[in-house]
């Protein structure tokens, strides 16, 4: 049989907008999932979205929608964002999706009729952000999450539990016996070190929200969203039916996913797959974090560079290229314009951009725009045929290690070699004096940039078209096996295609600039298109100022202002829910904002017309106070 290769991305919380964080962990599986197939290898690539839990049942109620309806909305942008950087992905699976919700249970099922689940009543601490499980002696101090630093909640409740206990030495035995189980090393040892403090039982499922998969036969237990989100990798192969793709594929899976997802899977996932009778994957690995100019990236700090308008700005390649480059992987990265742009300018406008363009501009000079027949090479040509064919060796093994950065050095290091070869050969002067020489180095040039336009295919697929359309050769996606596809001396001399700069040069003064007044460069927060309201519904709202001419505390409540409001046309009374933030004597003589064509409502048995505005955290309000020169009735727009 060929040989095969199952890789995949974490699912993503659909509830949240995606930024580069997101996008590095599916550009490393995408880069990787090429680089497999350019090696001949059958490769299935999937990535998709992690839709339940009461993470994503309360941010959609905060939206008054349902949890399917905020996820139908958003699930839309990762589409969007993968199609936009061609993302090669095989699948794309829903947790919502039947197959999905199927698998999941099937599962379930089984580990309890194994007894592997089994019910009980769950006391402890969990965090809802995380959506993770805490005993007292993990949590930080003032009972925070370990993880994110956040309060958690005091749960008891019944729930089912999975027999994770069982499967500690096995885990920790199979991590012992399978070096490359878990990357990299650091990884690896933080995990081994949490499994030997002792794995308990793993509560897995909650009773106390229904935004899941209900549990066969005990349907008011939904399945814990992590052991949910986990089964997605058996989902999409057709595990249930142990369907050919399942056969053929689950044997040699590799997941990626961000450090902080790992003991999810390096702990639960592998234990689970234990108590199903399944193989474990063949690897773990874990990738660093981003920051954003030395800070964490989040919403609320608005610092989560949004991939749109960062791959809309600077080119998808470009930001492949950099944020496979720039850091070692597995290890954290920081994320700055200065440093993105300074990569483009140097790697890829000087030294590749320049090497293509100079290139086959003296194939258009010197030859007509046609790539001529070597004549006999020299020592000069072998010497750089060998140190190309040494790069490329090197470039398939650090592949293979998933180190990025150093793959990427050694397809420079072809760039830099060819640079020199050229500054060497001089071809301005061979045009002269030795037309035999000038054939021999422009195709041993042209040639070697095809390799390159291999080699950089798994990260800049456009780039790597775009090269073989200049060579006006056809682009090869896959190649029977490595050395297939670093065999020199392919290119069939013939007529170039159309030649554009690959990587136009940023002036970085300019694009600091323009970069620093656009407000669409963070990630927008997750407001559901329908959810916008334009201004038509907007002037339907008639906001006046009022003047408060009295003001009382309602009868039987202790929430309530009465308010006699002057609205310039006479004096109407407006019930307002502030009595904890004002007495009502302050009130008297204060000119507010109030919205003056609100439908009239009784409150506590008193006629309300209007509603006075005021900024409200839930418990303390801040009336809209104007100054007293706005005469009662002036209209707000
Ligand atoms: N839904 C879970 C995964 C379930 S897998 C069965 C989840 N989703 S996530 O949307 O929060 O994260 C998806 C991926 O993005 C993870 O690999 C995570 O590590 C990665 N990143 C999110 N923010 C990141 C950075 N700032 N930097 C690098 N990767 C980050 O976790």
């Amino acid at each position: 049989m060929s040989e095969t290769f199952y890789i995949t991305t974490p699912i993503y919380y659909v509830n949240d907008v995606p930024h580069i964080g997101h996008l590095y962990t599916t550009l490393a599986v995408d880069t990787i999932a090429r680089y497999k197939r350019l090696r001949g290898i059958d490769t299935f690539f999937l990535t998709g979205t992690d839709e339940h839990g009461q993470k994503i049942a309360q941010a959609a109620a905060a939206k008054n929608l349902t949890p399917q309806e905020l996820a139908d909305q958003v699930v839309t942008r990762y589409i969007a964002l993968w199609e936009k950087l061609g993302i090669s992905n095989d699948d794309f699976i829903r947790t919502t999706e039947k197959r999905h919700i199927e698998t999941v249970q099937a599962a379930f099922e089984l580990l309890r009729e194994k007894g592997d689940i089994y019910p009980g009543d769950y006391e402890g601490w969990y965090c809802t952000p995380c959506e993770a499980f805490w005993t007292e002696t993990q949590l930080s101090e003032g009972n925070l999450c370990p993880d994110c630093g956040r309060p958690t909640v005091r749960m008891k409740e019944a729930t089912y539990f999975f027999k994770m206990s069982k499967y500690q030495d096995r885990l920790l035995k199979h991590i012992e016996d399978n070096p490359n189980f878990i990357r990299p090393e650091s990884r690896k040892n933080e995990i081994t070190a949490f499994i030997k403090e002792g794995l308990k039982d793993l509560s897995v499922s909650r009773v106390t929200f229904s935004w899941g998969i209900p549990v066969k036969g005990d349907p008011k237990h939904v399945v814990y969203v992590w052991v949910d989100a986990l089964i997605n990798y058996l989902s999409a192969l057709g595990y249930t039916e142990n369907s050919p793709l399942f056969q053929k594929f689950w044997e040699n899976c590799t997941h990626m996913v961000g450090k902080d997802i790992l003991r999810f899977h390096s702990v639960y996932w592998p234990t689970l797959l234990m108590a199903l009778d399944l193989s474990l994957p063949k690897q773990i690995f874990a990738h660093g974090w981003w920051t954003v100019e030395g800070q964490k990236m989040s919403k609320s700090l608005g610092n989560a560079i949004d991939p749109f308008y960062l791959t809309d700005k600077f080119g998808n390649d470009q930001v492949r290229y950099f944020m496979l480059r720039e850091v070692t992987f597995g290890l954290d990265g920081d994320f700055s314009y200065k440093a993105l742009i300074h990569r483009i300018n140097g790697d890829l406008a000087n030294d590749l951009g320049n090497l293509v363009n100079r290139t086959l501009g003296m194939v258009n000079r010197y030859k007509n725009g046609v790539i001529p027949a070597p004549n006999p090479l020299t020592g000069r040509e072998n010497a750089l045929y060998s140190e190309v064919e040494r790069l490329g060796k090197e470039y398939i093994s650090f592949m293979d290690e998933t180190a990025f950065n150093k793959a990427l050095a050694s397809a420079w290091g072809i760039v830099g070699a060819l640079n020199k070869y050229i500054d060497t050969e001089k071809p301005w002067d061979l045009a002269k004096n030795s037309p035999e020489r000038l054939d021999t180095v422009l195709y041993t040039a042209c040639d070697a940039i095809g390799i390159l336009s291999r080699l950089i295919t798994p990260f800049m697929p456009e780039t790597a078209l775009k090269l073989c359309g200049e060579l006006g050769v056809p682009h090869i996606a896959r190649f029977s096996s490595a050395e297939d596809l670093l065999a020199v001396k392919t290119l069939k001399p013939g007529a170039l295609g159309d030649i554009a700069p690959l990587f136009p040069r940023l002036d970085p003064a300019e694009v600091m600039a323009s970069i620093k007044s656009d407000p669409q460069k963070t990630a927008p927060k997750a407001v559901a298109p329908e959810s916008l309201i334009g201004i038509e519904d907007f002037s339907k709202v008639r906001l006046i100022a009022g003047k408060i001419e009295a003001a009382e505390k309602a009868e039987n409540s202790e929430k309530l202002l009465k308010l006699s409001i002057n609205d310039g046309t006479g004096v109407r009374t407006v019930m307002a829910g502030i009595a904890k933030s004002f007495a009502p004597a302050e009130l008297v003589g204060k000119t507010v904002v109030f919205v003056s064509n609100l439908k009239p409502a009784k409150l506590m048995g008193v006629l309300s017309h209007g509603m006075v505005l005021a900024a409200s955290d839930g418990e303390k309000h801040s009336l809209l106070f104007l100054p007293d020169t706005v005469a009662a009735g002036t209209p707000i727009k």
